[in-house]
């Protein structure tokens, strides 16, 4: 059995390594050291040009390094087999730390302490208490809802939008384009943490943001794709949005002269919120082999007739 890694060159090893002590049974062949090509059961791949794929004759299932699977998605000669997003743990915890580390550093006005340092100023802003300030993730997925099992320590009023509708205890679910202005109406801090899909392109916009209490606080994991970064910029200048916290942009590398980079209401960070950690990636890689040698369902397999 032999599996195909074509990923960041630079961690190659450390993918061979880590598949290696998971999968000693599995041969790693690392790109391009593809080897004969009909030997190739697996791929685990990010970003491969097109008709990579199709050129592997015997694959049974694609893995995605990402959680993300747009760089797949937009090939047209991507064979007809199972394509597996990534859900591993430290892909997880990973994103869970940067949006508590985010929605603290919204609800504390960090934003305001730091201008006020910059100007040696000393003035104490009140308090809010969490439980009066209301934290909304869209994307009640794998990610949405660990980052929301986790800020229910901090006791804020939680709230979620999805596609179909949720239960979680603790958290106030909404579902779908009919319940989404009720959600944004009552969101403070507002997470997105939506897969990119013709659906959810854009959906940050002048006319979602206006329904946003005024002075509210965007986080963007997600994708750049899920705003329209001139309404954005628009709302931070007139108020409408009191501060963001952007990991992902349109354009990557973000382009030197964005207005991001130095608006003073916002955090700009080089698509770090979370990354997929080779050992723990690969125990869920090999973990899904067994399943299907085994004759079991795959997990995660994504659907792209719905985008994700
Ligand atoms: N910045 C980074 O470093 C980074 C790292 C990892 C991932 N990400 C991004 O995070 C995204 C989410 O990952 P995940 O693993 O949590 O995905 P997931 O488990 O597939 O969850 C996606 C969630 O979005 C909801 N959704 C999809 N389309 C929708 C729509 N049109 N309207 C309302 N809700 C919709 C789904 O609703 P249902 O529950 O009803 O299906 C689901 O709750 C990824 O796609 C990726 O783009 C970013």
């Amino acid at each position: 059995m032999a599996l195909l890694f074509k990923g960041d060159i630079d961690r190659g090893g450390d993918w061979q390594a880590a598949l290696n002590r998971h999968a000693p049974d599995i041969e790693i062949r690392t790109w391009p050291e593809a080897g004969e090509v009909a030997d190739i059961d697996y791929a685990l791949v990010w970003k491969p040009p097109r008709a990579f794929l199709a050129s592997l004759p015997n694959l049974k299932a694609i893995f995605s390094i990402g959680a993300g699977i747009e760089h797949l998605a937009s090939d047209p000669e991507l064979p007809d087999i199972p394509v597996v997003r990534m859900v591993e743990p430290g892909l997880t915890t990973g994103m869970t730390e940067f949006v508590v580390m985010s929605v603290l550093y919204h609800h504390r006005f960090m934003l305001d302490y730091l201008a006020q340092q910059r100007a040696r100023a000393w003035h104490e802003i009140s308090q809010v208490a969490p439980g009066r300030r209301r934290v909304g993730i869209m994307g009640l997925g794998v990610l949405g809802c660990d980052a929301l099992e986790r800020l229910k320590i901090f006791g804020f009023d939680l709230a979620g939008w999805s596609r179909s509708q949720k239960s979680i205890p603790g958290v106030t679910c909404f579902a779908g384009a009919e319940q989404l202005v009720t959600f944004l109406s009552c969101t403070d801090i507002l997470v997105c943490l939506l897969p990119l899909t013709a659906e959810t392109r854009g959906i940050l916009n002048a006319e979602t943001l206006a329904l946003l209490p005024r002075g509210a606080a965007v986080i963007n994991v997600a994708r750049g794709g899920h705003v329209v970064e001139a309404d954005l910029l628009a709302a931070l200048d007139s108020g409408q949005i009191g501060g963001a916290t952007l990991d992902v942009f349109q354009e990557e590398p973000l382009a030197e002269d964005s207005r991001f980079w130095d608006h003073p209401r916002v955090v700009v960070t080089p698509h770090i919120a979370s990354m997929t950690i080779p050992d723990s990636a690969a125990a869920a890689v090999v973990h899904q082999i067994r399943r299907l040698e085994q004759g079991q369902p795959l997990e995660h397999v994504v659907d792209f007739k719905r985008g994700y």
